[in-house]
């Protein structure tokens, strides 16, 4: 049975000591472990206002892993990354680019979902850097266990969390990479990014840009 205490006593009190996700860490590392134990992670404050923390999900050794930027609406109440309308134009783009689903592993740089209330609504909040920071002993373990081949960031705060720095999407769109946890690691745009397009004529390009990256990845794949 994998323990579900932290390993390190969190530290409270200490307010300018730097808080994050690793003293919820479980002390045996697996993906069933920590699925679990996140439940129980206050590295930030954004569990505070979600429903549960949304963890990754998908092959356990992956050829290939997908990191969003944080659970949406629906992924905060269902509990699974990208599946609401993001993630229905994920599930597309992975069939177009010919990625087969078995080869894939779906997470996200930030664990709950933040946002913030208009009305009856919950509309979605970008993390900050402090969050992503606190956060990312998850995504580092999870990417150390799926050791994938491939790392695909999708959208820019993604790709700061996977590599450490701010980057520009067109700058790096399109390029094999280096990160730390993989040899290759390709950036492409957020599927929400696409859905937010302004009109039909964009929305289209701007889907058949997402797909070029990943046959890409497919290309790294084979
Ligand atoms: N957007 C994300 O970045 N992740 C999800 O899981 C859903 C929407
Ligand atoms: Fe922990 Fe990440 Fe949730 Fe913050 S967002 S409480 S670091 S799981």
């Amino acid at each position: 049975m994998p323990t579900l205490e932290p390993h390190r006593e969190p530290r409270e009190g200490r307010k300018k000591e730097k808080r994050d996700a690793t003293p919820y860490l479980p002390t045996r590392i697996t993906l069933p472990s920590m699925r679990a134990a996140v439940q129980g992670c206050r590295g930030c404050d954004l569990y505070k206002n979600a429903t549960q923390a949304v963890f990754g999900e998908g092959a356990a050794k992956a050829a290939c892993v997908f990191v969003g930027e944080q659970p949406g609406n629906e992924e905060d109440k269902e509990g699974k990354p990208f599946v609401g309308p993001a993630g229905r134009i994920l599930d597309k783009g992975l069939a177009d680019a010919g990625i087969a689903r078995e080869l894939v592993y779906i997470t996200n740089a930030v664990k709950h979902f933040k946002h913030e209330m208009r009305g009856a609504r919950r509309l979605h909040r970008s993390p900050n850097v402090g969050e992503l920071n606190a956060c990312r002993p998850w995504l580092e373990q999870e990417l150390k266990v799926t050791k994938p081949k491939v790392i695909v960031c999708m959208g820019t705060t993604a790709a700061r969390s996977v590599l450490g720095r701010k980057i520009t999407l067109r700058d790096v769109r399109g390029q094999v990479i280096d990160s730390l946890y993989a040899d290759k690691t390709v950036v492409t745009t957020h599927p929400s990014s696409i859905l937010r397009s302004p009109d039909d004529e964009s929305r289209r390009r701007n889907y058949e840009a997402f797909v070029a990256d990943l046959k890409i990845v497919a290309g790294v794949l084979e």
